[in-house]
């Protein structure tokens, strides 16, 4: 073998040629040193072949390659993130906590697919890691991304290059078809090796230590510099595609394999279970050995394996309906109870806080948990100076679970629940038969503080810029009282404040002048009324078109809705008769807030609202139900004028004949087939 690089002499066509070889030779013995774990060449044969390739890339600069493995130290760097449209969502995962609740979600999907039959499921460690799309035009990587807000994420292309075990090219020898695109998703994680290595580097630079492998890795996906990514030791395992069907795979067992032999890094824990007793073992099993990985895994994903089934469950807006997460119990500790805060909420309601002696569950410091309620303090009997045993899970806040009693000395202190409000001095309140008590002070300023940080967040509208830590200082310095103050804020205000600068002002300003066109779901969610999160604006904005329409709606038109109960009935009531509402709401759209419409894509059935008696051939009921919703219909349970659709399968009950009666139209299976766009004989119409 000549060194090209080393002649002098080399011409264009033949450091292109020879460039060609050497990716391909490099790009191969990377596969075997990091995905099969089984290099054919030594270190040292290795570096020659690398630094020929770098030698003759710097002759010829245009002639690097996306896939050449000199990419790997790190592109230039970036000045911020381009933003990325998943074509199709990448969505978020049920959790189940036992044997039982599997079981449930085993019955469901039986239920839904009116199966008899033992249902086969991939069993797959849940890595706690990233969740990344990988495109690949033509077998080469040419754009990664983050999982984001699951619809739209951050190109981080660059970033993702550096990870030796995301493949740059698929594997070309492998024989498997390669779709002209095909969007591969998996996890991007940390060893942890590499993670105590990391910190202790920092360590000793003096530089913050991250909390855990997850933090690290997120941590290092998100440099604008890739070759600091290059840095870290980042490993990927992939777990699904955004398409199924562009691969010639009809099973998630079979994706594997597929995916294995283009190139990816498979799991070697993964299993095909035949039956639901093998999921318990498997999930008995992982749980033995999840100390024993170099990665941390926080449970494991449970997913029907066939395509087809997949395909007839489909998904809600946040999870498929196929997979569940089954999780590990969450991870215990002990620490000491140093003293308790009572913290007020957006509500008004007192969450009482233990603060903590600091300790580390799982490599995070712990200092915080919450004690929920008056009622929960009694139950566990805590005192002030109690030894406790805490615990976490995932990234939701720690609880105490109970007192240790027989460390107690005699010198602990009871816990007692204020009768005023700590932040404003009213008295607190707790209706009979309720565990929270509550400052019903309306003019509260914890509960304003905690509305307008809510209104902000992602949850409401989004307001970037505007975290809970600028809020506080907007509210304190007087700038922001109330929620049309936010769209009220001018730029020179902002820029005065305290360690503001003309461009976060800017960046805020800029931020709120793209909040103020917003559509009604989110805007219902950002209010924060009591019972009314996400889902449930998501319901009523599909009921009501206009804001006004559903202030004017009473109690039974609100009952009507399926998903709205007497709760959040009675709190949309009571929150819109407000008078204070009112005026707050008239103050916002003076300020500049509009409402548009939703555009959820293709809804031919908006305004309709279905009702189903009797049982359909081609599709169970649950089926049917989210087949109209989907179309932008309504489903209702019981008969009423505003019924507009009736579909009568085998057996009807009464309902066919009260509709026949107050002259709703009625449609048979196949009318309702048809309807739909699916045709008879449940080929799924496509
Ligand atoms: S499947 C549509 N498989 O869990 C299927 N996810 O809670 C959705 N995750 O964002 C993902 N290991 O980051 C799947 N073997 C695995 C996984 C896994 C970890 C993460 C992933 C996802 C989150 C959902």
């Amino acid at each position: 073998m000549i060194n090209y690089a080393r002649t002098g002499t080399v011409d264009r066509n033949e450091a292109e040629k020879r460039l060609q070889e050497l990716r391909s030779q490099i790009n191969y013995h990377n596969y075997r040193y990091y995905v099969l774990d089984d290099p054919v060449i030594s270190d040292g044969e290795y570096d020659r072949l690398f630094r020929e390739l770098l030698d003759l890339e710097q002759r010829f600069p245009d002639l690097v390659t996306p896939d050449s493995p000199s990419l790997r130290v790190g592109g230039p760097p970036l000045d911020q993130f381009a933003t990325v449209r998943h074509a199709q969502p990448m969505l978020s995962l049920d959790n189940v906590f036992s044997a039982a609740e599997l079981a449930a979600f085993d019955e469901k999907i039986h239920r839904y697919l009116q199966m008899d039959d033992e249902i086969i499921y991939v069993a797959e460690p849940k890595m706690d890691g990233l969740a990344v799309e990988l495109i690949y035009e033509d077998g080469l990587f040419v754009l990664g991304s983050t999982r984001g807000d699951g619809h739209v994420g951050e190109d981080i292309t660059a970033q993702l290059r550096t990870v030796q075990t995301i493949p740059l090219r698929l594997r070309p020898d492998s024989g498997q078809p390669v779709p002209a695109s095909l969007s591969v998703r998996g996890e991007v994680f940390l060893t942890r090796a590499g993670f105590a290595e990391l910190n202790r580097q920092r360590e000793e630079q003096g530089e913050p230590l991250f909390a855990n492998p997850r933090n690290a890795a997120a941590g290092s996906l998100r440099q604008l510099d890739p070759r600091v990514t290059a840095g870290r030791p980042l490993s990927f395992f992939v777990y699904a595609v955004g398409d199924t069907s562009v691969t010639p795979c009809a099973s998630q067992g079979e994706l594997f394999d597929y995916l294995a032999g283009l190139g990816f890094r498979v799991n070697p824990l993964i299993r095909r279970n035949a039956t639901l007793a093998d999921v318990r073992e498997q999930y008995d099993r992982l749980l033995e050995i999840r100390h024993d990985l170099d990665y941390e895994i926080d449970g494991m994903v449970v997913k029907v394996d066939s395509f087809a089934l997949q395909q007839r469950l489909g998904n809600t807006a946040r999870a498929p309906r196929w997979a569940v997460a089954w999780k590990f119990p969450a991870m215990q500790a002990t620490t000491v109870i140093r003293d308790v805060e009572f913290q007020v909420g957006r509500t008004g309601a007192i969450t009482p806080v233990a603060i903590l002696e600091p300790v580390a569950v799982e490599g995070v410091i712990v200092q915080r948990a919450s004690l929920h309620n008056e009622d929960e303090i009694r139950r566990k009997d805590l005192r002030i100076g109690d030894t406790v045993l805490i615990q976490r899970a995932g990234d939701v806040i720690p609880e105490v679970i109970k007192p240790i009693v027989e460390k107690r000395t005699g010198s602990e202190r009871p816990i007692r629940f204020p009768e005023t409000c700590p932040v404003c001095g009213h008295r607190l309140v707790r209706p009979g038969g309720e565990a929270i008590t509550r400052c019903v002070n309306p003019h509260c300023p914890a509960q304003r503080l905690q509305s307008l940080v809510y209104f902000a967040s992602k949850s409401g509208l989004d307001l970037e810029g505007l975290g809970k830590k600028n809020m506080e200082k907007l509210f304190e310095a007087g700038l922001v009282r109330d929620l049309p103050d936010i769209f009220r804020l001018r730029r020179e205000d902002l820029a005065r404040l305290d360690g503001w600068g003309e461009k976060s002002a800017d960046n805020v300003i800029r931020a709120i002048a793209r909040a103020r066109k917003t559509t009604l779901s989110r805007f219902l969610a950002a209010l924060g009324i009591r019972y009314v999160g996400e889902v449930t604006a998501g319901l009523l904005a599909r009921r009501f078109t206009t804001l006004e329409e559903l202030m004017n709606a009473d109690r039974d038109e609100l009952l009507e809705i399926e998903g709205v109960g007497e709760q959040v009935a009675a709190s949309l009531v009571d929150y819109f008769s407000d008078p204070s509402t009112r005026k707050m709401l008239e103050e916002l759209f003076a300020a500049g807030l509009t409402i548009e419409p939703e555009t959820a894509g293709e809804r031919p059935l908006e305004g309709r609202v279905f009702l189903f008696t009797g049982s359909l051939k081609s599709m169970s009921r649950s089926e049917a139900k989210e087949l109209v919703r989907e179309l932008g219909a309504q489903v209702v349970s019981g008969i009423s004028r505003r019924v507009t659709d009736l579909v009568a399968g085998e057996r009807p009950g009464s309902k066919l004949k009260k509709a026949r009666e107050l002259g709703i139209k009625v449609l048979t299976e196949e009318e309702f087939l048809e309807l739909t766009g699916r045709k008879a004989g449940g080929d799924d119409g496509t």
